[in-house]
């Protein structure tokens, strides 16, 4: 899928087949994060893997926005350093796991947003660490390819050279 494309067509999936994600497309999605660039090449971040079906049923119990976590085939955990710019860099890396998924037809969703301590026991995480997010992944149930975006307008929120006079 061209890169554009993937950007255009993606969106937040919450409903998934009861269908697993093939090895190889689990494996490019976590090499899709940790190749991402970070600030000063720092790599924040950790990729927790989750394809338990019990482990994903407890994830699912503790992200309180995110419940539909228990029905996903698979769930991957990011968690951070806790320094400057660990929040920006793992941002990043989780939206090139999103797309990297995408283009292979599967869905998924950022869940939380810090805050989701109990993940930590549950995981075993290091307790100088922080769960940034959980993002769980599937095949989506409904057809997305006709998803359409709730975005502001373009001329909401771009602008050419200064600020206010118009992109377009
Ligand atoms: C940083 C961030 C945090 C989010 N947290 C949640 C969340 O906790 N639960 C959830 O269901 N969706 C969450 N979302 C998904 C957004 O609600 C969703 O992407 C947005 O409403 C736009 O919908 P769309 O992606 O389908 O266009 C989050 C998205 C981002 C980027």
């Amino acid at each position: 899928m061209e890169v554009f494309e993937a950007v255009r067509t993606v969106l937040a999936v919450r409903n998934y087949q009861d269908k697993p994600v093939p090895p190889d497309v689990v494996q490019r999605t976590v090499e899709a994060g940790r190749l991402t660039a970070s600030s000063m090449n720092g790599q924040p971040w950790h990729f927790i893997v989750v394809e338990n079906r019990e482990t994903l049923r407890q994830l699912g119990a503790v992200a309180q926005t995110g419940p539909y976590i228990a029905q996903a085939p698979l769930a991957i955990v990011v968690a951070i350093e806790n320094t400057r710019f660990a929040v920006s860099d793992a941002s990043r890396a989780i939206q090139a796991m999103i797309l990297t998924a995408w283009s292979e037809g599967v869905g998924s969703n950022w869940v939380g947003f810090l805050g989701l301590t109990e993940v930590k026991s549950l995981l075993g995480i290091p307790d100088e660490l922080n769960v940034l997010a959980i993002v769980p992944f599937g095949y989506p149930m409904q057809a997305h390819s006709q998803g359409k975006k709730q975005r502001k307008l373009l001329s909401e929120v771009a602008h050419r050279e200064r600020f206010g006079q118009p992109f377009e």
